[in-house]
């Protein structure tokens, strides 16, 4: 057990706190407290949970939440008119609307309508754009959340080789963006590369973002790296795992993230802090 722990949930209890005092201030300087629209679809639930604690996050850190759960047979064009709604609508600041949508439903087209200025998960292109032309506005949230864990433990990614393990819109993309943003040598892996072994056996830092227990396996580990494990796993026993096999690749890397307690925190504050944010965007 020789890496040292990336300790998210630390991290972030400490800016969560932070963010209260301030949102606290702004309230007794007479500003409105930032509201957050929590758009739900259909009975997934993982969804469920993640968006319960999405909810109570924001009420400890005394942003307004308003629930919107839709059953599964919500149409695009009714989700579509509520975004319309929330998008008009001057109380509300962020809007967030949960992933995965049911398969009637296209995602593009839903984030694509979310106001920009609104769009505290930094999905739609504007933001991805702005993101990739290093001037980023609303940025997502995991992987900003990622690179604020890294900087509070003096890890500076510059001129390093970064592997992403996973393409996703809500990881894999965006943090290759981040990460090249901070001027890392990137690359980004998905189901089609050939020998990954090789990649991640280059890895200073190794970010995994594929959804598969223990995908990784420790022995692939470089010595020394910087392993980033994004996924969050129930096991047939209950347990959580992430991507990345915790006990063989703490025995090589220099830092990890543990599964719980690393990035799933970062996420969730991170998104408080795009909520804030917004609200300033929009001049609240
Ligand atoms: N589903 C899994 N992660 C996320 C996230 O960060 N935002 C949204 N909207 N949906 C998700």
């Amino acid at each position: 057990m020789g890496a040292q722990i990336l300790d998210g949930k630390g991290l972030s209890a400490r800016l969560r706190a932070r963010l209260r005092e301030r949102i606290e201030a702004l309230a007794a300087a007479g500003h409105p407290r930032p509201g957050l629209a929590v758009v739900l679809v259909g009975d997934d639930p993982a969804s469920a949970i993640y968006v319960r604690n999405k909810r109570r996050a924001c009420e400890e850190a005394g942003i307004r939440s308003v629930a919107h759960d839709l059953p599964s047979t919500t149409s695009e064009a009714e989700l579509l008119a509520l975004i319309d709604r929330l998008n008009a609508d001057d109380e509300v600041d962020g809007i967030l609307v949960q992933l995965p949508l049911p398969e009637h439903i296209d995602t593009e087209r839903v984030i694509e309508r979310i106001h920009p200025d609104k769009d505290v998960d930094g999905f739609h292109p504007y933001n991805i754009g702005r993101l990739a032309l290093r001037m980023p506005r609303l940025r997502p949230c995991t992987p900003r959340g990622v690179m604020r864990l890294l900087d509070s433990h003096g890890i500076d990614p510059a001129g390093r080789e970064a592997v992403v393990i996973g393409q996703s819109r809500i990881v894999g993309r965006p943090m290759a963006l981040e990460l090249l943003a901070a001027r890392a040598t990137v690359t980004v892996c998905h189901s089609l590369t050939r020998d990954l072994e090789a990649h991640v056996r280059r890895a200073e830092v190794l970010v995994v973002a594929v959804g598969r227990p223990r995908f990784i396996p420790g022995g692939w580990v470089r010595e020394g790296a910087v392993v980033v494990d994004v996924g969050i796993n129930r096991l047939a026993d209950g347990r959580l795992a992430g991507d990345v096999d915790f006990e063989g690749a703490c025995e090589r890397a220099g830092w990890i993230t543990p599964v719980p307690g690393g990035v799933g925190p970062m996420t969730i504050v991170t998104l408080l802090e795009n909520t804030l944010e917004a609200a300033r965007l929009r001049g609240r």
